[in-house]
């Protein structure tokens, strides 16, 4: 025991680091901060932590490299003990992070913790957020499959869309101007050391700051933040009323932080590792490349713009998000710090996730991608067929063959990447069906060459009669003209 002591003597003498952590450790913090409200931001640095840990044991199988990076993950899944629980460990570690970085931001801005004097500390918060996704996505390349092959391209190109700079960013990103080998050593490079390094600073700063300016009092209606007496009324606060860091406030945390781990690892356990899907292949064209859970949203918008807004959306939208965050301490930076007075807050946050949960759910469901058994597991509806001409029923065997209901719904069943077309000889004449079905044209692929003349007479004389009974289809202006004269112009 006296042994002990000495040689901790030994090195506090040397260190001095004894008194500093005593004082950090005791020091006082507002007694309803103490609250389960508070644990998030202890819980994200668990988090990280145990994506370090996880991390540096992936990294000791691991293969950076194009042509056996998909391998060792195969042997990671397969072939070593538990190899697949670090994996699945650390990608639902990620996901976790991403979550309760989101949570900590959202209870900081409720809670007004960004006032007055605290800026910084919400600003550098803001650069951990961007660190944390750049992880995430990262991440996501470093299984190299094809999801992540897909998920570079999307990111590449939107990248390209940046005016000058953008084809000299894209290349710096990929190495080159494909996707290839030197592309994962890049993405490798940024993964393990540019970006953690990053986070390691950015945490240091972040806590650091943290301590010194002392934890966020619970905010109280009408208790108003002002610059010239806040940190006056706060160190009265601290000492009157105030209680030890340790042990008084700190064992919430410590619990909190052991749930999330356990419920890391029971996704761990249940759902198991994230991929590999299949080998990356240029050549095979994946319809649906799905990013990662927390990028869904952004590929849900990228699919419901409109062409012409992509780029300016894109670029500019993020842009902006980022400016108001950054400059948010600044133009609030005092007044009423209670989320119960600042509706407008409130109402930001509640438009935001339901903005960003329903755009998530959309892209989980993506209609607007093909559905591709529709043309063999969706029968045309009979009301369709009944009491149609051979010609036109031959026409839906057409439709049905070159598989037209993979991408058109009929009565609400089939794909819904192009337009339903229920009611399409309303809108079509039959010179401007023939031509659609010939041409193409939008986002629908040419059949000029896959159809003959007559099943082409076969297929229209069937989109002709797609039309609600009691109205009566498009025909051109001239023939309107010819059979109606007498009605339209009693001239
Ligand atoms: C890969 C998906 C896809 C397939 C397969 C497909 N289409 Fe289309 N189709 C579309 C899209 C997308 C549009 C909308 C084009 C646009 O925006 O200009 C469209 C438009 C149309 C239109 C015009 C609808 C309107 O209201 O303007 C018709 C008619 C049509 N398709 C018929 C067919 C027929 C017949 C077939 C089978 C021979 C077929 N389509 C196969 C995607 C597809």
């Amino acid at each position: 025991m006296r042994l002990i002591q000495k040689v901790g003597e030994w090195f506090d003498l040397r260190l001095q680091l004894g008194t500093p952590i005593r004082e950090t450790a005791e020091h006082p913090v507002p007694r309803e901060t103490a609250s389960w409200f508070y644990v998030f931001g202890s819980a994200a640095l668990t988090c990280f932590m145990l994506q370090i840990v996880t991390g540096i044991l992936l990294a000791l199988i691991y293969v950076p490299s194009a042509g056996e990076a998909w391998n060792s993950l195969q042997t990671l899944n397969h072939g070593i003990a538990l190899g697949w629980f670090i994996r699945a460990l650390h990608g639902w570690g990620s996901n976790f992070m991403v979550a309760i970085v989101l949570i900590h931001m959202v209870q900081v801005f409720l809670f007004g913790a960004y006032k007055f004097p605290r800026e910084l500390t919400w600003i550098v918060g803001v650069l951990l957020l961007l660190v944390t996704l750049g992880m995430a996505f990262t991440g996501q390349i470093m299984r190299f499959d094809q999801d992540a092959y897909w998920g570079l391209g999307i990111g590449a190109s939107i990248a390209s869309r940046v005016p000058v700079i953008g084809p000299w960013a894209v290349n710096l990103m990929l190495g080159g101007p494909i996707i290839a080998g030197a592309t994962l050593s890049r993405f490798f490079a940024l993964h393990v050391f540019v970006i953690p390094g990053l986070l390691i600073a950015f945490v240091g700063l972040h806590l650091l700051m943290v301590l010194k300016l002392g934890i966020n009092e619970w905010p109280m209606p009408g208790r108003i933040v002002r610059r010239a007496t806040y940190m006056q009324e706060y160190r009265e606060l601290t000492h009157k009323e105030g209680i030890p860091f340790v042990p008084s406030a700190v064992w919430k945390d410590i619990l909190f932080s052991g749930f999330i781990l356990l419920a890391i690892a029971a996704c761990a356990v249940y759902f198991g590792p994230f991929g590999p899907s299949g080998q990356p292949d240029p050549t095979i064209i994946q319809t649906a490349p799905r990013p990662d859970f927390f990028f869904l949203w952004l590929y849900a918008l990228l699919s419901f713009l409109p062409p012409s807004a992509e780029t300016p959306i894109l670029l500019i939208a993020p842009a902006i998000g980022l400016i108001v965050l950054l400059a948010l301490p600044f133009f609030a930076g005092e007044g009423e710090k209670s989320w119960k007075r600042r509706p407008i807050a409130v109402l930001t946050v509640l438009l935001i996730a339901v903005a960003l949960g329903t755009m998530t759910h959309l892209g989980e469901h993506t209609p607007w991608s093909p559905v591709m058994d529709a043309w063999s597991s969706e029968p045309i509806p009979q009301q369709y067929i009944h009491g149609r001409t051979a010609l036109e029923r031959q026409g839906a065997l057409v439709f049905q063959a070159k598989q037209c209901h993979n991408c058109h719904s009929l009565d609400n069943r089939g794909g819904k990447r192009g337009p339903a077309l229920d009611a399409v000889a309303l809108q079509l004449t039959k010179d401007q069906l023939i031509r659609q079905v010939i041409q193409g044209g939008g986002n629908m692929p040419a059949y000029g060459k896959n159809l003959s003349p007559a099943e082409t007479s076969a297929l229209v004389a069937f989109l002709e009669t797609l039309h609600p009974a009691n109205q009566k289809p498009a025909r051109n202006a001239s023939q309107v003209d010819a059979l109606g004269a007498s009605e339209v112009s009693p001239r």
